[in-house]
């Protein structure tokens, strides 16, 4: 699979009548300008001690990138080194099935064989909440699927729609956590992100970093900083449209359907056909096979739409699943 397939699909089956693919926020909630005053006084130190009060850390643990997915790849370039160096083997990962797909993809790339649930690995890798499943794990760092790891990377791209605290918080030395403005805080074009390190390696990943990762533009750090300011509000709006659509969901389909994330795996069979008859119908949603789980298909609650698009798609659904 391409690293990026999954963006393609989604990307380049717009526009529709009924997007059911759009994960974040962005455009359902407003975007932060940060003033003159703001942009003129932007400063990094500022929005990195911002997420760290945030996220309940020492600021000196908080890394800034242009997003999860970069903060992710550096984590994973720097544990790759060290534990191939440390071991003088191949070290092993392992990444849970479904999953987003640049995970798998980032510690390919970064040198890692990947490993099968079940067995003892150097680093587990895993969005938490899940996307495609939208749910949380209770047991996320104490070994999964049977699962032992000596590091733990956790993208929390979608923690913010929850009230769960970071995993960083304990300052566990196995555990490191990603993060984004671009969901909850629907700031996709800010490219705003971060890496928390454990303190016991933050010194060590701050040479890899400084390497590796440059400088966020003055705009992003200005914005960042003033979209934080705000977390509270933005985020009553965010998890208010999410909760509205979760219960829409649940209505729809008479039964409970917990979600701590706006995104939803429909398991039906045959996620493929199902996908391509609902984009017949204008309905875009995603294929789970791009999460590697081709038994269903992904939608996202995020837009305020939402309540006409599920009526489309259960259109669609019932066709095929009946079918
Ligand atoms: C789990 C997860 N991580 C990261 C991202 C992308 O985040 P960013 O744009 O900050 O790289 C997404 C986007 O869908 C995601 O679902």
């Amino acid at each position: 699979m391409r690293a990026f397939e999954l963006a393609e699909w989604i990307d380049g089956h717009r526009p529709v009548r009924h997007d059911l693919a759009q994960s974040g926020m962005a455009g359902e909630i407003p975007v932060v300008r940060p003033s003159r005053r703001e942009l003129a006084s932007a400063d990094p130190d500022e929005l990195t001690r911002l997420i760290a009060s945030r996220l309940r850390v020492d600021r000196r643990r908080v890394f800034l990138t242009h997003g999860a997915t970069e903060a992710t790849s550096w984590v994973a370039v720097y544990l790759a080194g060290r534990y191939r160096r440390r071991q003088g083997r191949t070290p092993t990962a392992w990444n849970p099935i479904p999953d987003y797909p640049p995970l798998r993809s980032i510690v390919e790339y970064a040198g890692f064989r990947r490993a099968r649930a079940g067995s003892s690995v150097d680093v587990a890798i895993r969005s938490h909440p899940s996307n495609p499943l939208g749910t949380v794990t209770a047991d996320v760092l104490s070994g999964t699927d049977g699962v032992q790891a000596r590091s733990i990377v956790i993208d929390e791209t979608f923690r913010e729609f929850t009230s769960l605290r970071s995993v960083a918080e304990p300052d566990d030395d196995r555990v490191w956590a990603t993060g984004t403005l671009t969901k909850a805080y629907g700031a996709d074009e800010l490219r705003v992100g971060w890496a928390v390190a454990p303190s016991s390696e933050a010194e060590r990943f701050r040479r890899c970093h400084a390497i590796l990762g440059d400088d966020l533009p003055r705009y992003s750090v200005a914005a960042g900083s003033a979209t934080l300011r705000r977390a509270p509000e933005l985020l009553r709006t965010s998890r208010a449209i999410f909760e509205r659509n979760r219960r829409t969901l649940e209505r729809s389909f008479g039964r409970s359907i917990p979600l701590a994330a706006p995104v939803w795996f429909d398991r039906v069979g045959d996620g493929n056909r199902l996908a391509r008859a609902a984009l017949r119908a204008s309905v875009l949603v995603c294929p789970g096979a791009l999460f590697f789980d081709p038994t269903g298909v992904r939608l996202c609650l995020t837009r305020r739409t939402f309540p006409t698009d599920l009526t489309a798609y259960r259109r669609v659904r019932a066709h095929v699943v009946a079918a």
